[in-house]
């Protein structure tokens, strides 16, 4: 049967512990919205922004089961254009900036990820908007990326500006130790306890210290313990600029606790997001770009969670033709999806048909959205479509929605007679 397309602003996952929201838009219009709803609330906010590099960034993207059985992407599509000039990159963060202020609780942190192009700037205009008292660290990230300058010293680090909103704050260390990576023995004695544990000793105005080689320690201001995504790490998602889940878990470890709101305002692939959801927080995401759409789904698959489309879900493109069928289970029905035909020129070439489908599910239309019971996302480890999803009985017409691989998402009404098959 071929199926009515029809237009969803709000697509709703259930699951849990951990729940969230992710808004596709862009984030400046969105800010009121932002604030009016989530004002005084956020316990962090990260943001990790374009760096004025100049460049454009995309992201590989597989294709049908060709694509997600072999080892490289089959396509690269643009994610975003990193060119926008300093005044206007900047008069987008002092907006940024003071509503993430207004976004915080009082005991509430801001970590703005940057580098040398835009850090000076950022860190004068941070000084002003949450004010100097607030400053807490200049984060350096130490990567080992490959490629070496012999013109100047090479270039590998990231910087990372951690500000708190108030006087008192709720910053956890002790949640975030890091193994030592020598052992401190600078006129130390070493001594070896009765269960093997080497520790050494000093005295100091009458005191002694001691210092168990294998205990934890805080981590300072310079991370160089956390590395950068290798080409081929098995975290990457092929967004160019993706940051690794060890760092965005170093982030939302020490400044949120279970149950609190962390947020990015540029979330990209999902990472601080997916780092949120692993502790069991809630999470707030907004990035305009629309292939996050289809990485927020893998990402966040288990917890209960929203899109919201604040731009249109299929990009303004007119809806492919798509069939399917529904037979009745007890308690639950059937589709199996039969085709999907984007027009001729809609996509990249050489992509067609089911190829086209990264994900698709079923689920409901109900009046707050599309709610998704069953779906299917290719992935290296089932890289065929799989052509039939089960939807338990619930209310609502039945419906599905399918993803194509440029992020563009398409619903449709799936019309039924009650007990027809
Ligand atoms: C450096 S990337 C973020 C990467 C992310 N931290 C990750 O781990 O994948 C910057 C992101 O900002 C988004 N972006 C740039 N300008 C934007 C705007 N005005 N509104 C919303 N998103 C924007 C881009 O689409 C891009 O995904």
């Amino acid at each position: 049967m071929r199926l009515e397309p029809v237009r969803v602003d709000r697509e709703l996952h259930e699951g849990g512990p951990s729940s969230g929201a992710f808004y596709l838009g862009d984030t400046l219009e969105m800010l009121p919205k932002l604030v009016a709803r989530y004002g005084g609330a956020v316990k962090v906010i990260y943001i990790d922004p374009p760096f004025l590099t100049g460049e454009r960034f995309a992201m590989r993207v597989r294709v049908g089961e060709a694509g997600w059985r072999a080892s490289v992407g089959s396509l690269r599509l643009e994610t975003f254009c990193d060119d926008s000039g300093r005044a206007a990159f900047l008069g987008m963060m002092r907006r940024v900036l003071a509503a993430a202020r207004a976004l915080l609780r009082d005991d509430g942190m801001l970590f703005v990820h940057i580098d040398y192009r835009t850090h000076p700037y950022l860190r004068l205009m941070l000084d002003e908007i949450f004010g100097e008292d607030n400053f807490l660290n200049e984060i350096i990230w130490a990567y080992q990326s490959g490629g070496r300058s012999l013109k100047h010293f090479s270039r590998k680090h990231d910087v990372i500006l951690f500000y708190r909103k108030g006087a008192k704050y709720d910053f956890h260390v002790e949640d975030v130790m890091e193994a030592p990576a020598a052992p401190r023995s600078n006129h130390m004695r070493r001594h070896v306890d009765p269960d093997g544990r080497v520790y050494r000793s000093i005295r100091s105005n009458g005191r002694v210290y001691t210092y168990y080689d294998d205990d934890p320690v805080a981590p300072s201001d310079v991370w160089t313990d956390l590395g950068h995504l290798q080409q081929r790490d098995p975290e990457r998602t092929g967004y160019d600029t993706q940051k690794p889940l060890k760092l965005l878990n170093r982030i939302v470890r020490c400044a949120s606790r279970e149950g609190e709101c962390v947020m990015d305002l540029f979330s990209g692939s999902g990472t601080a997001l997916e780092a949120a959801k692993l502790g069991r927080r809630t999470f707030v995401g907004v990035d305009r770009c629309p292939l996050a759409v289809n990485l927020v789904r893998r990402r966040l698959a288990g917890s209960a969670y929203d899109i919201v489309f604040a731009d249109a879900a299929d990009g303004g493109a007119a809806p492919p033709a798509c069939e399917a069928e529904v037979s009745d289970g007890v308690g639950f029905y059937r589709v199996a999806l039969r085709a999907f035909a984007p027009a001729p020129g809609s996509l990249p070439e050489g992509v067609a048909g089911l190829d086209a489908v990264d994900n698709w599910s079923v689920g409901y239309l109900r009046p707050d959205g599309y709610r998704c019971m069953a779906s299917f996302a290719r992935s290296r480890r089932e890289p065929a479509l799989r052509l039939e999803l089960d939807a338990p009985a619930y209310d609502g017409e039945l419906a599905l929605c399918v993803g194509d691989v440029t992020g563009r998402s398409f619903y449709y009404r799936i019309a039924r007679t009650p007990g027809a098959q």
